[in-house]
């Protein structure tokens, strides 16, 4: 009896164990899958996908003209930075849509389009060494980004923006591999100008608080930017932009000889930009910019593009009110009435100068005894001015009976 009855028992614990051990294997098994899914899943998925990146970015790249041979083992970090490039051919505008710094743009010819375009012209003299670095500071909205772009639209060379979010990375490690791909891929595609936006924000003064990181990378850049000065036939130029030129670290200061200050339009300037905004816009025959850029000292180019906005809306409201009263579908159309002095003004008034309202540049710029930012002198004479004036109004009537409506703004 008992022996039966032990045999009962022993065949149950079998039982038991082996469908317990029969429930561990299988729970074994669905973690493992689940692991797989969750952990070598991604990883072959974010393979797959930048292998996908790479290839699209190398397609784009043998499309804007860079030889296969040359892009030969980009690596990840190159392709990386590539996503910051900007090919001539895409960038809008060009230096016709600047306004009024034609001096800036006469020293940016010279200093950074030639050395990159005609470095054969530098080859065999050693005091023509062409600048690696140049430093645009100014104000907010004069247009420093805009030269930098229109610069390199107009010599075809590609501009490559490097922003402290596109360099500083969260993986210790990448961000020195993402330093030192600005220069590599910089040197595949040449020409290139690296621009280096927010510089201050990038390579402020150093201080004792700066994360190791930061640190390695700055000294990682200088260390490649030194190498730039090594020949002559490089094209490859790094142009910084601020508007807190007391913030760069001196070390990268000493980098960029040339400076240039993109300051706060003078009167004559402030009337050649709202020539250059209003270019496609049918004005009034009476429009007198010279007025209205008198009564907006201090304000930027940013400024007078808002300003010019603000105008134009003016006649637009008007449209629609007088459309709003008018059932028949006939009364509408696309054209608006000419841009008035009045509407200008009214503007003026509404728009207020955004560098005034920040006086830190000003004081600041006292301080380092460079001068306050904004000038009110007319250095074109006045009947020079109304003159240039006169036939930049003919041109824009005689192109608003041609079309007969307001042409689209850039
Ligand atoms: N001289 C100018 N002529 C025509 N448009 C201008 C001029 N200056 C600025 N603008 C317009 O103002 C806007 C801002 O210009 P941009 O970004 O180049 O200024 P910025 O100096 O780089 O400003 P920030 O220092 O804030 O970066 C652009 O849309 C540009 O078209
Ligand atoms: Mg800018």
């Amino acid at each position: 009896m008992h022996s039966g009855g032990g045999e009962k028992v022993s065949a149950w614990t079998v039982l038991v164990n082996e469908a317990i051990a029969g429930g561990v294997t299988l729970f074994v098994l669905w973690m493992t899958t689940r692991w797989v899914k969750e952990t070598i899943a991604p990883m072959i998925e974010d393979t797959q996908n930048a292998k996908a990146a790479q290839k699209a970015i190398v397609d784009r790249l043998i499309k804007a003209g860079i030889s296969p041979e040359k892009l030969q083992g980009l690596t990840q970090w190159e392709v990386a930075i590539a996503q910051e490039l900007v090919f001539p051919e895409d960038i809008e505008g060009g230096m016709h849509t600047i306004g009024g710094l034609e001096n800036e743009k006469q020293v940016l010819y010279d200093d950074i389009l030639i050395p990159l375009t005609r470095p054969d012209l530098f080859r065999g003299n050693a005091l023509l060494t062409p600048p690696r670095g140049i430093l645009l500071y100014g104000p907010p909205g004069t247009g420093k980004t805009s030269l930098a772009k229109a610069l390199a639209k107009q010599g075809s060379v590609s501009f490559m923006c490097v922003s402290p979010s596109s360099l500083l990375s969260k993986w210790v490690g990448d961000t020195q591999h993402l330093t030192r791909a600005i220069f590599s891929l910089a040197a595949r595609i040449e020409p290139c100008l690296i621009f280096l936006d927010e510089i201050d924000a990038l390579f402020r003064e150093r201080s004792a608080g700066d994360h190791e990181v930061y640190r390695d990378m700055k000294a990682e850049f200088m260390q490649l930017w030194d190498g730039l000065f090594t020949t002559n036939d490089c094209r490859i130029i790094v142009v910084g932009c601020t508007n807190r030129p007391w913030d760069v670290d001196p070390a990268i200061q000493r980098r960029l000889p040339r400076s240039i200050k993109v300051d706060l339009p003078n009167v004559s300037q402030r009337v050649k930009i709202l020539q250059t905004i209003l270019r496609s816009t049918q004005l009034d025959r009476s429009m007198d910019l010279l007025s209205v850029a008198k009564q907006a000292p201090g304000y930027s180019g940013s400024d007078l593009k808002e300003l010019c906005r603000c105008a134009l809306m003016i006649p637009m409201k008007e449209k629609l009110q007088q459309e709003s009263k008018s059932i028949a579908d006939s009364a509408r159309s696309a054209s608006l009435r000419p841009l008035t002095t009045e509407d200008m003004l009214e503007a003026v008034r509404n728009i207020r100068p955004t560098t005034t309202q920040s006086s830190e540049y000003r004081n600041e710029l006292m301080k380092q005894g460079t001068g306050g930012a904004y000038t009110t002198d007319l250095s074109t004479s006045e009947d020079q001015m109304r003159n240039e004036l006169r036939d930049f109004l003919l041109g824009t009537i005689a192109m608003g009976q041609g079309m007969g409506k307001n042409p689209p703004q850039d």
